[in-house]
């Protein structure tokens, strides 16, 4: 029995678990919604076009709030609950590694005098199909639901939708293919260092330990690189929107939430092969000791 084996067994499981989340965060309406990778606020869409070319009415979009309004006047004065919801759009888009959530902002999307930014809670509605190799993308996300709202007539250009965003989005295109693979190596290699460390309770010797170090070194690599891929695509995917998509109300935020679970699990199974690199010396240390022992009893 090796009892110091039990540690990396603890810790390959932990790191095991969170990566598995970390790949199924938002795969299902409600799970883990708040672990996305990028969240688009959209719930602001439009409003400064009304603003800027209120007068010039061939822009269907223009056209659209004025028929449901009556008057773009009023609209602007009243401020409009959701200009999103009124179109066909939702409040928010949450794109994860698998697949994107949609849904509406609760009680209101803009935080008030009596409603705090705290209080403002994410409702999910849907979700979209589990793809592997799956890829965000906005702009086709929101023309879809124009169109099959009824608003097929207004495209999304009508609301000055900035061509930068898509063709920052779409830079990162191989980056999130290449996280989807990396992460399904990473639980691979998470699973096989448990089950190394798990027999390793019973067979002990140094070969063991030199094993489970390369086993760890190998799932430590692989999350690793996941993570930083993840970290560069939600950093650089919110910075495109929010450089870009102010100007037309749309923001985005980082999943602050995904990255710590990521690196949590990063770190986890670096403490692992730590914990073999050490087993591994202090087992030739104890074999040395154990050899001059030997040598003086003989
Ligand atoms: C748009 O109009 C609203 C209401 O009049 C105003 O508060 C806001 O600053 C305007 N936005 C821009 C970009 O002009
Ligand atoms: C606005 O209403 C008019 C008639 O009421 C209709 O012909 C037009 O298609 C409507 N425009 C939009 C964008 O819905
Ligand atoms: C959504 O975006 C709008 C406009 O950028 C902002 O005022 C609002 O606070 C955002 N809502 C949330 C919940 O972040
Ligand atoms: C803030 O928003 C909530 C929900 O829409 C609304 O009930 C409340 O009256 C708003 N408060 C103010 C001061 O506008
Ligand atoms: C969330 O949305 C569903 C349907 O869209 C609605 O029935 C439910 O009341 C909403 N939850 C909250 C907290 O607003
Ligand atoms: C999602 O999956 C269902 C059944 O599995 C299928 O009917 C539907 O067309 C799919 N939706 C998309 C957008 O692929
Ligand atoms: C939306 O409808 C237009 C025609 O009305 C079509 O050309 C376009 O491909 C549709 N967009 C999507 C994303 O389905
Ligand atoms: C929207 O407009 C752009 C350029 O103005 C055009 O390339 C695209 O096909 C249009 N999309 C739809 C759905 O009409």
């Amino acid at each position: 029995m090796r009892f110091l084996a039990i540690l990396p067994v603890l810790l390959s499981t932990a790191a095991l678990i969170l990566t598995t989340l970390c790949l199924f965060a938002g795969s299902r309406p409600g799970f883990m919604e708040d672990y996305a990778l990028v969240t688009l606020n959209t719930s602001r869409i439009g409003q400064n076009v009304l603003n800027t070319t209120s007068s010039e009415s061939s822009n269907p979009f223009i056209s659209f709030i004025d028929n449901v309004t009556n008057s773009v006047e009023a609209e602007i004065n009243e401020g409009l609950n959701s200009f999103a919801k009124e179109l066909g759009l939702h409040d928010f888009y949450s794109a994860h590694i698998l697949d994107f959530c949609e849904g509406f902002y609760t009680p209101t999307d803009m935080p008030n005098a009596t409603v705090s930014k705290s209080e403002i809670k994410k409702n999910v509605t849907d979700c979209s199909n589990r793809t592997a190799m799956y890829h965000f993308d906005p702009q086709q996300t929101l023309q879809l639901e124009l169109n099959n709202s009824g608003n097929s007539n207004i495209n999304l250009t009508d609301l000055n939708w900035p061509d930068e965003i898509d063709a920052g989005l779409k830079a990162l295109r191989i980056a999130s293919q290449a996280m989807f693979v990396l992460y399904c190596i990473a639980i691979a290699f998470a699973g096989v260092a448990f089950l190394a460390a798990l027999a390793s309770i019973f067979f002990t010797g140094r070969i063991s330990s030199f094993i489970n170090v390369l086993i760890d070194l190998l799932a430590f690599l692989a999350i690793g690189i996941a993570s930083a891929i993840a970290t560069a695509i939600a950093v650089k995917a919110a910075d495109v929107i929010n450089h870009y998509g102010n100007e037309i109300g749309v923001s985005a935020q980082k999943g602050g939430k995904f990255l710590i679970l990521t690196w949590v699990a990063t770190g986890l199974i670096f403490v692992a092969s730590l914990v073999w690199c050490f087993d591994c010396i202090a087992g030739r240390k104890d074999k040395s000791r154990r050899y001059k022992n030997e040598g003086g009893y003989s």
